[in-house]
C-alpha cells in the first residue's frame, strides 16, 4: 500500500497526540504509536507501565493488539514518537513482523520531526515467522 506524504504526516501527528496518554511514571519515557492498516484505519497506542515493571507494555504492541483485536491483519505503516526519536524494541519488531514485512516505519521526535524512515524488514531481517513452524520444510 502506497503511503503518501500527507498520510505520513497524519500518522506522525496521531502518534504525537496519542503520546499524551502514555502511562510512564517509572521510566518517564512516554511513547506514542500510530498504525495505518490495509483497510485505511488508524489505530494508536501508548506505553503502559506498571509498578510490577515487567508487566508493562510498549506503545507499538498496544497499537498492534488494538488493530488485530478489531479484525485487522495487514499493517501498512507505523509511526513512533518519543522525546528523542528512539527506535522500536526487539519485541515490538517481532510483533510488527507478524503482520507485515514491508510495513513502513516512521520514527519521529516530540516536535513531530521525522528522524528515520525505514521498514519492518530492515529493522528485523530474517525474522522468525510462521514458516519456521512448519517442521516438514
Ligand atoms: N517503549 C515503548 O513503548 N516502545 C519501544 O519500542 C521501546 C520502549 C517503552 C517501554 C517503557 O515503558 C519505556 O518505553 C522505557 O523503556
Amino acid at each position: 500500500m502506497m503511503v503518501d506524504d500527507e498520510m505520513r504526516k497524519k500518522l506522525v501527528q496521531a502518534a504525537l497526540e496519542a503520546r499524551q496518554w502514555a502511562y510512564a511514571p517509572y521510566s518517564n519515557y512516554p511513547v506514542g504509536a500510530a498504525l495505518l492498516t490495509a483497510s485505511g484505519k488508524i489505530y494508536d497506542g501508548v506505553n503502559v507501565e506498571n509498578a510490577a515493571y515487567p508487566t508493562g507494555m510498549c506503545a507499538e504492541r498496544v497499537a498492534v493488539f488494538k488493530a488485530v483485536s478489531e479484525g485487522e491483519r495487514q499493517l501498512a505503516a507505523v509511526a513512533v514518537v518519543t522525546a528523542n526519536g528512539g527506535m522500536p524494541c526487539g519485541a515490538c519488531r517481532q510483533v510488527l513482523s507478524e503482520f507485515g514485512k514491508d510495513t513502513l516505519v516512521l520514527i519521529a521526535n516530540d516536535k513531530g520531526e521525522l528522524v528515520l524512515e525505514t521498514s519492518v524488514e530492515k529493522l528485523l531481517p530474517s525474522a522468525f515467522g510462521p514458516t519456521d513452524l512448519n517442521l516438514e520444510a
